[in-house]
């Protein structure tokens, strides 16, 4: 009798979790579909990391500085000649600013130097400091491993001018004018 009873609760238990099984399941079924990557912060995800950097050397506007000629073209530039620095200065308050050789700065930063870089420098305008510094690692990690592919090319740019210091060099003026009077 004691026996019988104890085979029928262990039928129960059994049955119960074979239900549960079953449902866990058919839950995880479900999920696969529509399933997003679990991820702390945003990255592109490419074909391969070289590919995502390319993505976000272009959408992230870092051509429309570094790369001679760009903005002025509207991006037609050879790709072999992109990021390879620019002659033409930036002028503001802070003096005058030429944006760096990026296909030499890679050469010289290891990539945990240039996700160093990226994550915690802020320098002089107009490079958008405050934006790049919010990169996540493996995107400042593609922008590496891309810049890197295109090769060392060119010179180093000429170093940042005091302000009231008169370029040589053509620049452009960022010095706002006609501000409504206080
Ligand atoms: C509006 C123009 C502008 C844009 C856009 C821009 N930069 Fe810059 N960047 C500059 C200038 C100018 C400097 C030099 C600043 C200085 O002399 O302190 C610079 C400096 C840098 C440096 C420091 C290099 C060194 O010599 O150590 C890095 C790295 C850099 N930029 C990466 C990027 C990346 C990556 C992007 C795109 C996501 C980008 N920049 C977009 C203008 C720009």
């Amino acid at each position: 009798m004691n026996n019988l009873f104890y085979l029928s609760k262990l039928r129960v238990y059994f049955s119960f979790v074979i239900l549960l099984a079953v449902l866990i399941f058919l839950v995880g079924c479900g999920k696969t579909e529509d399933a997003q990557p679990q991820v702390d912060s945003p990255y592109v995800v490419a074909a391969n990391q070289i590919e995502a950097g390319r993505y976000i050397a272009i959408i992230g506007g870092c051509n429309d500085c570094h790369t001679e000629g760009y903005l002025q073209s509207e991006g037609k530039v050879p790709e072999e000649d992109w990021l390879a620095g620019s002659m033409l200065g930036w002028q503001g308050e802070w003096g005058t600013t030429y944006p760096s050789n990026l296909r030499l700065r890679v050469q010289e930063l290891t990539e945990e130097e240039w996700v160093l870089v990226v994550h915690e420098r802020t320098d002089l305008p107009p490079m958008p400091w405050m934006n790049i510094n919010q990169m996540s690692e493996q995107d400042a990690k593609a922008l590496y491993h891309y810049i890197k592919s295109l090769g060392p090319k060119g010179k180093h740019v000429p170093d940042a001018l005091d302000p009231g210091v008169e370029p040589k060099t053509p620049y452009l003026s960022l010095i706002p004018k006609n501000l409504p009077q206080k």
